[in-house]
């Protein structure tokens, strides 16, 4: 939830340029995600969607243009003071779920809280409170390879809101899944960012489960266009 003085923005990026070589993916992006809204990036394979979540997520950087995440412009922060502003605001879930094969659901969805080096039994306290939410607390000792592909997705959903972020980046959530299950994945993102008031970005390529947001957009040539939906 937004902190008092805050914006309404949970993110604002304004006029991205990223090329790659000679390749100019993002040409003059700018998007704002509104606090407690979800907004879907649709368009075709290889047209940025994802060197644009990685750049909002600061997991990359663009050749000019500004990034701010929760008001915090990120441009000059040292790499530090990055990783602790991306840990304490923003939740990754990207298409392969990552998930560590030799750890159970419970501790994998622990994990970034037990890597910063806090209680192992906050953790696992909030870690249980987490796989409760998700309808998954009988899978709790399970490995991943012993979950179905939707369940290992809800774990890494899981895992991404375990140290309580404000922000939640999705890239392809569902695009490993079949049709019903990507529904389920779509439908629980739409309840986290309506019942925990997440900011979330999910890109999709998929229109009718992009329809589940409150905005859409197209990449396109390298430009970001406001879709009807
Ligand atoms: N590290 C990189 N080095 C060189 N080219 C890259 C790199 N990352 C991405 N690209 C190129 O940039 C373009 C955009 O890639 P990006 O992954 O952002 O597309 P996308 O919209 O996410 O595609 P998809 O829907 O297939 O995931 C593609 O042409 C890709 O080949
Ligand atoms: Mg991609």
């Amino acid at each position: 939830m937004s902190e008092s003085g805050s914006s309404n923005w949970a993110i604002e990026a304004t006029d991205l340029y990223r090329r790659y070589g000679t390749l100019e993916v993002l040409k003059g992006v700018s998007i704002r995600l509104q606090r407690g809204k979800m907004v879907a990036i649709v368009g075709k394979s290889g047209s940025g969607k994802s060197t644009l979540l990685h750049i909002l997520g600061t997991l990359d950087t663009p050749d000019t243009g500004t990034v701010s995440v929760c008001d915090v412009p990120i441009l000059n922060l040292s790499s530090t003071a990055l990783s602790s502003l991306r840990s304490k605001h923003l939740g990754f879930v990207f298409q392969f779920h990552h998930l560590l094969p030799e750890f159970t659901a419970l501790e994998n969805i622990a994990m970034p809280s037990l890597i910063t080096g806090k209680s192992k039994r906050e953790a696992f306290n909030r870690a249980n409170d987490i796989l409760g939410y998700l309808q998954l607390s009988d899978r709790a000792s399970h490995k991943p390879n012993q979950l179905s592909g939707g369940e290992q997705q809800r774990v890494a959903i899981g895992r991404a809101l375990m140290n309580e972020p404000d922000i939640i980046l999705a890239d392809e959530p569902s695009g490993n899944l079949d049709t019903e299950t990507s529904i389920q994945v779509h439908q629980l993102l739409r309840r986290i960012t309506t019942e925990m008031g997440k900011s979330l970005i999910i890109v999709t390529h998929n229109n009718d489960l992009a329809a589940l947001s409150d905005e859409i957009y197209e990449m396109k040539d390298g430009m970001l266009f406001r879709s009807e939906g």
